[in-house]
Parts: structure tokens; sequence; C-alpha cells
């Protein structure tokens, strides 16, 4: 739907569909894929290493992620794998304004989801990132792959600060539940953002409404933030988001 929408907009022929791989045959159907005429495509969990590993060329963001959520065959015919993730999470932050540039940003979880927006988020401006996870060691060495601005420890030991924007990485969300962090360090937040989405809002943002966090957003915008990124690279044009955001949201209502 988002991208036939994004092709809508500049009266663009595409044909975009789901297709379910085996899970032990992830390149044999990206080859059929191409054998029957595939230029390019979007590959989603649990592929995204496999897709990385498949590319013959990797663009920086996606050697940094270690994962390749964009796939595509440039003028030689080369797969070139690339990771749109973090630029469209950094996109729909801009579309939100959020409190970015030169700010301490909390990022919750330190699995894939994680790995893939750090570098785009100190690229956008963050002053530095704490990323804090259930699992202290997993948030240490992450961390320790980005440099001095951005630091690891466990959910509970998340450092008294100034957090303007904090973002939920977990897969928490998916089970209902919300990652733990003590309510203080709630209260400068401005922009409580969760990766995930669906029809109401996740444990992890009605928390942050019920004590006060001003704005939530959750992650339709980064989904359609990703998917326009990959249609610039696909197709050369820039789709505008904004309506194709609205439509989503009426037909997930
Ligand atoms: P993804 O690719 O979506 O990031 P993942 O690599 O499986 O998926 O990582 C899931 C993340 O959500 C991890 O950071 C995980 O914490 P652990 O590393 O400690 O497992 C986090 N997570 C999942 N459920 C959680 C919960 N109920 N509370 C807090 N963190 C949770």
């Amino acid at each position: 739907m988002i991208h036939a929408l994004f092709a809508q907009q500049f009266a663009e022929a595409m044909q975009y569909e789901a297709i379910l791989a085996p899970l032990d045959g992830f390149a044999e159907c990206w080859q059929a894929f191409v054998a029957s005429g595939g230029r390019g495509g979007n590959v989603t969990v649990p592929f995204k290493e496999q897709a990385f590993a498949l590319a013959e060329q990797l663009t920086d963001r996606a050697a940094q992620a270690g994962a390749v959520n964009t796939l595509y065959l440039d003028r030689q015919g080369r797969l070139c794998g690339d990771n749109t993730d973090g630029a469209g999470l950094v996109q729909d932050l801009v579309r939100l304004a959020a409190p970015l540039k030169d700010q301490s940003v909390l990022l919750l979880g330190a699995g894939g989801a994680s790995r893939g927006v750090i570098g785009p988020l100190l690229a956008a401006g963050a002053a530095s990132i704490t990323v804090a996870n259930r699992t202290a060691a997993k948030a240490q060495l992450l961390a320790e792959q980005f440099g001095s601005k951005v630091s690891g420890c466990a959910l509970t030991e998340i450092p008294a600060g100034h957090y303007p924007l904090i973002v939920n990485a977990t897969s928490s969300g998916l089970s209902g539940e919300r990652p733990v962090i003590a309510a203080e360090l709630l209260a400068d937040c401005q922009l409580a953002y969760d990766m995930l989405y669906g029809k109401e809002p996740t444990a992890f943002l009605q928390w942050c409404a019920q004590l006060g966090v001003p704005r939530q957003a959750d992650g339709l915008g980064m989904l359609v933030g990703q998917a326009a990124e990959a249609f610039t690279i696909w197709r050369g044009k820039r789709p505008a988001v904004e309506p194709v955001i609205a439509a989503l949201k009426k037909a997930l209502a």
C-alpha cells in the first residue's frame, strides 16, 4: 500500500508484493525473484543479515548496521544492499520536529533495531546516545562500536540526566510489555518514540503519556520513512510521506 501510493504520486508503474521466503532459502528466493524480472526489494525480519551477506556491494550505513533492508541491482547488474531504517527514523523525527540536534538521546534496546539507527542518529546531530538494555552487556558491546558519544548500560542503571528524546527500540511492545525504567528519567522528555506501531498506543507510549510526557509517536512514520528512502533509491524520486501516513492511519483505524 505504501509503495503503491508513492508510485501514484509520480504516475509510475510499480509492482510491489510480499514474498514469503522459506527460512532456509532466502538466497534462492531472491535469485528466483530476479530471474522473474525483479529489480529491487525490501527485506525484513529475519532475513536482514542474510541480505547483508548476499549483497555484492554495501552502502556505508548498511555496513554499519550489519543488516540490509533494501536490495537493488545497479546498472552493471551488481546486487547492492542498503539500510534505510535509520534514515527512516531520522526522517520521521525531523517531520515531528523532535529534539535531536545537540541533544542527549536515550535509546532503549540493543538488538538489530537499535544497531541500525545509532549511526544515522549521530549523523543527524545527536550530541550523545545512551543505549540501555535489559541485558547490559549487549548495550555495552554495541556502544563500544560507535565511539565516545555512545555509552551502554542496563535499563536499571541509566544515569540520571536530561533526555528530551527517548526512543524505544525494544521488541517488548510485541508482547504488550514495556522496558522497565525509572519514572524520573522521563522528567525532561519532550517526545517519546516507539519504533513499533499498531492500532493502540504501545505499553511504553501509554506509560509515558500517563507520566505526563507531552508528545508520543509510534513507528508508523518510521515505516513510511524507510519506504520513502527505498523508493528514492529505486526510482530517483523522493515521494511525499505525509499523505501516505494519513492514509495508513485511516486504514489501521
Ligand atoms: P530487534 O531486531 O527487533 O531489535 P532483537 O535483536 O531480538 O530484535 O532485540 C530485541 C530487543 O528488545 C533486545 O534489546 C531485548 O533485550 P535483551 O537484549 O535483554 O533480550 C529487548 N526486549 C525484548 N523484550 C523486552 C522486555 N520485555 N523488556 C525489555 N527489553 C526487551
